[in-house]
């Protein structure tokens, strides 16, 4: 596929699913190059009057300021519970805490049971709690994302503490990882939240929620791309069209 067409998938599933935004809602905005044509579409949405009263809750600092750019109304996730019923139509936050109705964001490989890897672009660690506070989670991927195994072509990002990551890199390593700690301009790249990211390639992983269990109970690790049983639809854009997949 050349760079063309590739770039018009990943428009094509950020602008479909935009226009699953309903006026009033609290949205999450992802983060990459495919969320950030929803991100503009919503904002066309909103100019175009087509859609109204929207809050967002950005799940990176690069989609805060693109959100923000664009003139949507942004808020953190820690303003959304101090203020939600001043922000929204809710009064109180939800029993389950989701105070986000819809969140839309990219991600890296999609399995067929709609589980997923992230954060190749950075953000796993928002993009994880947005995605954990969200009643609909949607991912927007073009065709190359959908593998039949997590791991065969991307390698699992992990968010960790700086302090001794060294001996953090050990402990992934006995993990069956190859790891690279992820470089930006030749230094350690650092995250939104101030951690760095050890890239684990494990290619294909046989139990994901095996490896999720084992990645989290290692001090240090802060968070993982593996976000297993938290997505509740997939739009895919194929050279063939746009379809959905839903859990
Ligand atoms: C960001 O941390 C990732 O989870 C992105 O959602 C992912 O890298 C997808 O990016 P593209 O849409 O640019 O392929």
């Amino acid at each position: 596929m050349n760079q063309d067409s590739w770039k018009d998938l990943k428009y094509a599933a950020g602008t479909y699913a935009a226009e699953w935004v309903a006026d009033g809602m609290v949205v999450g905005l992802g983060s990459g190059s495919t969320a950030r044509h929803t991100t503009l579409r919503i904002a066309e949405r909103l100019r175009e009057g087509s859609l109204t009263d929207i809050v967002a809750v950005p799940t990176s600092n690069d989609t805060a300021a693109l959100a923000r750019g664009q003139g949507i109304r942004v808020v953190t996730l820690g303003t959304l519970y101090e203020r939600l019923g001043e922000l929204t139509a809710n009064v109180e936050p939800p029993p389950d805490g989701r105070v986000i109705d819809l969140t839309i964001d990219g991600a890296d490989e999609v399995d067929s049971h709609l589980d997923a890897i992230k954060g190749l672009g950075g953000f796993l660690l928002r993009e994880k709690i947005v995605a954990s506070v969200t009643r609909r989670e949607v991912l927007v991927v073009d065709e190359t994302k959908l593998v039949s195994c997590l791991g065969s072509s991307a390698p699992v990002p992990v968010e960790v503490a700086r302090f001794g990551w060294q001996g953090i890199r050990v402990a992934l390593e006995r993990t069956g990882a190859e790891t690279a700690l992820r470089q930006r301009d030749g230094r350690p790249y650092v995250t939104d939240e101030g951690h760095y990211i050890l890239d684990c390639r494990y290619g294909e992983i046989a139990c994901a929620q095996e490896l999720a269990t084992t990645l989290q109970a290692i001090p240090g690790v802060i968070g993982h791309g593996l976000f297993l049983g938290m997505v509740h639809a997939v739009v895919v854009a194929s050279r063939d069209g746009v379809y959905t997949m839903e859990r």
